[in-house]
């Protein structure tokens, strides 16, 4: 059986998207065939390089206007797109080749701490000002808004007196490298 390909976009480290390419590197029918940035000097684009995955670098002309970035998923033959921190709001071009095809995570527990601007730090910021007891992730479909498509998968972290956003940070990138790979792993498989 052919493989499903996945491309997974990325603005800042991508400690993420390697964790999800490793995982489906020895895979039997699922690859990582391409890596997607919207920045030219995200820590992302070295790891890809590290992995032996293709990355490309788009602007916003090229992702809202030119069709560009549709045109490389196309020649990648691209099945399904995975987020893994990035932050700009997907165009209509992509949301409608991709029916419940694109894939994000949010670190917190949606719908709170979601919408535009609620990213990385900011997040855990939020969650630890407002004295909330716990937080994790929220794996969802992407939609035309902000951190809004149905939700897939959730996991919880206690959030606890001494912490602080760096700390949470921590405790809800280890629930995202545990059970992302495996949630895409299973919406996957459910269009074998
Ligand atoms: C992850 O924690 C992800 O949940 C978050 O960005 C981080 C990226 O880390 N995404 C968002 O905040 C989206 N609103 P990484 O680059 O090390 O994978």
């Amino acid at each position: 059986m052919k493989k499903k390909h996945i491309a997974v976009f990325a603005s800042g480290s991508g400690s993420n998207a390697e964790n999800i390419s490793r995982f489906f590197a020895s895979h039997p029918l699922v690859e990582v065939s391409l890596i997607l940035t919207n920045k030219p000097d995200a820590a992302v684009v070295q790891r890809a390089k590290n992995l032996g995955i293709p990355c490309r670098i788009f602007n916003r002309e090229d992702f809202y206007n030119s069709g560009s970035v549709l045109d490389d998923l196309k020649r990648f033959e691209v099945d399904f797109i995975v987020l893994a921190g990035f932050l700009w709001l997907i165009p209509s071009n992509l949301l409608s080749a991709y029916p419940k095809r694109i894939i994000n995570i949010h670190p917190a527990l949606l719908p709170k701490y979601g919408g535009k601007g609620m990213y990385g730090a900011r997040v855990h910021q939020s969650v630890v000002e407002n004295k909330e007891t716990e937080s994790g992730i929220t794996i969802h479909f992407v939609n035309e808004e902000y951190d809004a498509g149905d939700i897939i998968f959730q996991a919880r972290c206690s959030v606890e007196a001494g912490d602080d956003a760096d700390s949470l940070a921590q405790k809800v990138h280890a629930l995202e490298y545990r059970h992302f790979p495996a949630v895409i792993e299973s919406v996957v498989q459910k269009e074998l």
